[in-house]
């Protein structure tokens, strides 16, 4: 079942010189993870908004296509009803905070209060996301007294207490230190075990290599790859894209190219590499042996 496609779509910002995106098509599986990349100006947070019809519901332009969600065109649905089916984490926390409530509790509330959710329901609703993020220390904070970091996670829980199939989130961790982005990738992966639709813009290579099943790396107004984490995070044509490839995939292309010796794989995941580089130890132990 497909969770959403977007077809032919091109666009162009009202005051832009010239179109961001050129003929777009993608299809997301319902339950993908799906991690997009590209240098700093290549058009994901505009992806972004195409999926969530922000445009061209919001931002007006030139925009050109169809984008489907699970296979309704999104024209014909309310922004209510996206809203429900899909979570909209945005780059800066900064626009997510609503601004009205004087709470960490009643911002994250704010979404349910919405959709005219009983306060009987939202109050357990609330107060378990805030658990399952480790952020209920925060609760009674003001939303304004909190850092770049924390609210990122309170982003994160104003949407995840609405639980939508479907999550885009853009650079959540581009607030945070390490151990900050840990924490979120935490959340990350409690999401993909509820087997949510999953797409995520981040710089943060190994940590998409880690969870993501397919790889979407836009430049030049286009996609220039779309396949499996695995095929996308091993090819050498990334760096041409502005784009890092994972420090341990560097170490496998670095090693074939000096040894002249081909791996089984090139590693994406310290786990690959471990496995690749044991199968090769034994290899060697055992040619020494002949
Ligand atoms: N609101 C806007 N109005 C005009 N141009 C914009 C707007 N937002 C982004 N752009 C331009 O569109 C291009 C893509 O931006 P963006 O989607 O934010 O890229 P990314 O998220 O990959 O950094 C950039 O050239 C940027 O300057
Ligand atoms: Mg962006």
């Amino acid at each position: 079942m497909k969770a959403l496609e977007v077809r032919n779509v091109s666009y162009r910002y009202p005051i832009g010189k010239s179109t961001v995106l050129e003929d777009i098509s993608l299809t997301v599986d319902r339950g993908d993870f799906v991690a997009v990349i590209g240098r700093n100006g290549s058009g994901k947070t505009t992806l972004c908004n195409i999926l969530r019809g922000f445009i061209p519901g919001f931002h007006k332009g030139k925009f050109q296509g169809e984008v489907f969600v699970e296979g309704r065109n999104i024209d014909e649905m309310s922004m209510g009803e996206i809203a429900i089916k899909i979570g909209f984490v945005f780059q800066n926390p900064f626009i997510q905070v609503s601004g009205v409530k004087k709470t960490v509790f009643n911002e994250v509330a704010y979404g349910l209060e919405n959709l005219g959710i009983e306060r009987d329901e939202i109050i357990p609703r609330v107060t378990s996301i805030l658990e399952e993020l480790k952020i209920s220390e925060l609760a009674d904070k003001h939303p304004i007294d909190l850092s770049g970091g924390q609210r990122q996670r309170i982003a994160l829980a104003s949407v995840l207490v609405m639980d939508p199939d479907i999550l885009i989130i853009d650079e959540p961790t581009s607030q945070l230190d390490p151990q900050g982005t840990e924490k979120v990738f935490e959340i990350i992966r409690l999401l993909k075990e509820k087997n949510k639709t999953i797409i995520l813009v981040e710089h943060k290579m190994d940590l998409i290599s880690e969870y993501a099943n397919r790889v979407i790396l836009l430049d030049d107004k286009r996609i220039i790859f779309d396949d499996k984490t695995e095929n996308v995070l091993t090819n050498e044509a990334v760096p041409n894209h502005g784009v890092n490839l994972p420090q341990i995939a560097k170490v496998g292309l670095a090693y074939e190219k000096r040894t002249g010796k081909k791996l089984k794989r090139i590693p994406t995941t310290i786990d690959n590499a471990v496995s690749v580089f044991k199968e090769l130890l034994q290899e060697e132990a055992s040619d020494g042996r002949n």
